[in-house]
């Protein structure tokens, strides 16, 4: 079972929206998944429209009224997806928690007896107080959505120190990586935050990046994951990359590549590869310091996929395409751009052009 925190203490950067989509993405993925909902505004249960009277005040309080055990207040989402919800009553726990023995370890204890699920999403708390400690904690990972337009450092590094406080303290070590949310790929300061975000987190960061959609808004005040409200939008293809991004972590390399079905798995993609094209995408900009292609062929996609490597002079990166004709663009230092080098082109509804590319069998 992989547990898995979504914290940071900073309010509005997309935890809850990353707890609930990542959730019912793993559980569409064949997943069972238990989202845990450890925030006292309960806007996990809320936006999932569970409006419970009993909630993780009554598995976590010794004085609660009517104490209860983690599987007597689990509620079904749908289908493979599971909420332990929360109400206000979860935050008297912090003042609770305060005066009592063993505070950290309670959460952990109270996980420790769960069956049946492959993994726990816990939706943290703005703030670093006892109820996030218990479910770092608790946790062998934790995610950090960071909002790409309103990135900081130093509430970041604050977290970090934190989970590194767990990890002496508590003798327990926990793996973090840093999402980046509500990435605006029209804006050039999100392309300059995302090179700050990679330069001080490197190998921490994680590929799948989470872009600014409206309908991720709009889901919640219908009481649904995006994947319900509309499963083509681009929130829900960014949360079901984010579970396949996660879920390709599940087995080390060796193990995969010497199972059974990864034989089966290479005999699939060796047929369909014969059929495609190495592309090569390049671009001269010595100077720059972050050059992306996006086009038709990834759905206009920004992400660590799309990021050209940098050669000398020279940006470029591969797409195993399809024969056909493709759109693209460049986006250098944030700015969008045709790609200088190819006469092909075509005008855009922006008034702009996109290049053309035919990649041919
Ligand atoms: N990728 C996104 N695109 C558009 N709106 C988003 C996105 N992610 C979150 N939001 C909205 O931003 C607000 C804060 O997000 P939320 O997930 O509740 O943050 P947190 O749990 O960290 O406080 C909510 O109104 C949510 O609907
Ligand atoms: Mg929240």
């Amino acid at each position: 079972m992989r547990i898995i925190s979504i914290a940071n203490q900073k309010g509005g950067c997309g935890k809850t929206t990353t707890a609930i989509n990542l959730s019912s993405s793993l559980a569409l993925n064949g997943r069972k998944v238990l989202l845990v909902d450890l925030d006292p505004q309960a806007h996990a249960s809320l936006g999932l429209n569970v409006q419970s009277q009993h909630s993780i005040y009554n598995v976590i309080s010794r004085i609660a009224p009517r104490k209860l055990s983690l599987e007597q207040i689990i509620v079904r989402v749908q289908g493979q997806f599971d909420l332990a919800p929360s109400n206000v009553l979860s935050g008297t726990l912090e003042q609770e928690l305060a005066d009592e023995i063993g505070r950290e370890l309670k959460l952990t204890t109270i996980l420790s007896g769960l069956k049946g699920y492959d993994y726990v999403i816990i939706d943290c708390p703005p703030n670093l107080g006892f109820l996030t400690i218990n479910a770092l904690r608790a946790s062998s990972e934790v995610i950090i959505p960071v909002e790409a337009s309103r990135f900081s450092m130093q509430g970041v590094e604050r977290l970090i120190d934190i989970i590194q406080l767990v990890k002496d303290r508590l003798n327990h070590a926990i793996e973090y990586r840093v999402l980046v949310t509500m990435f605006d790929s029209r804006l050039r300061h999100s392309f300059d935050m995302l090179e700050k975000i990679r330069t001080d987190f490197a190998r921490n960061l994680l590929g799948t990046i989470i872009h600014v959609n409206v309908k991720l808004k709009e889901c919640v005040a219908n009481g649904s994951t995006v994947d319900a409200f509309d499963k083509y939008c681009r929130g829900a293809k960014d949360y079901y990359s984010l579970a396949k991004e996660l879920i390709t972590m599940e087995k080390k390399p060796a193990e995969v590549s010497f199972s059974p079905l990864s034989t089966q798995m290479k005999q699939v993609v060796k047929e369909k590869v014969k059929d495609l094209i190495s592309t090569t995408f390049s671009f001269v900009a010595p100077e720059a310091q972050s050059v992306y292609v996006a086009g038709d062929f990834n759905n206009w996609y920004i992400d660590e996929s799309s990021r050209l490597q940098k050669n000398g002079d020279r940006w470029q990166t591969k797409f195993d395409l399809k024969p056909g004709v493709y759109q693209y663009r460049f986006i250098v230092d944030g700015q969008w751009q045709e790609d200088p080098r190819n006469p092909r082109c075509i005008k855009n509804i922006f008034g702009d052009s996109n290049s053309i590319i035919e990649v041919k069998a």
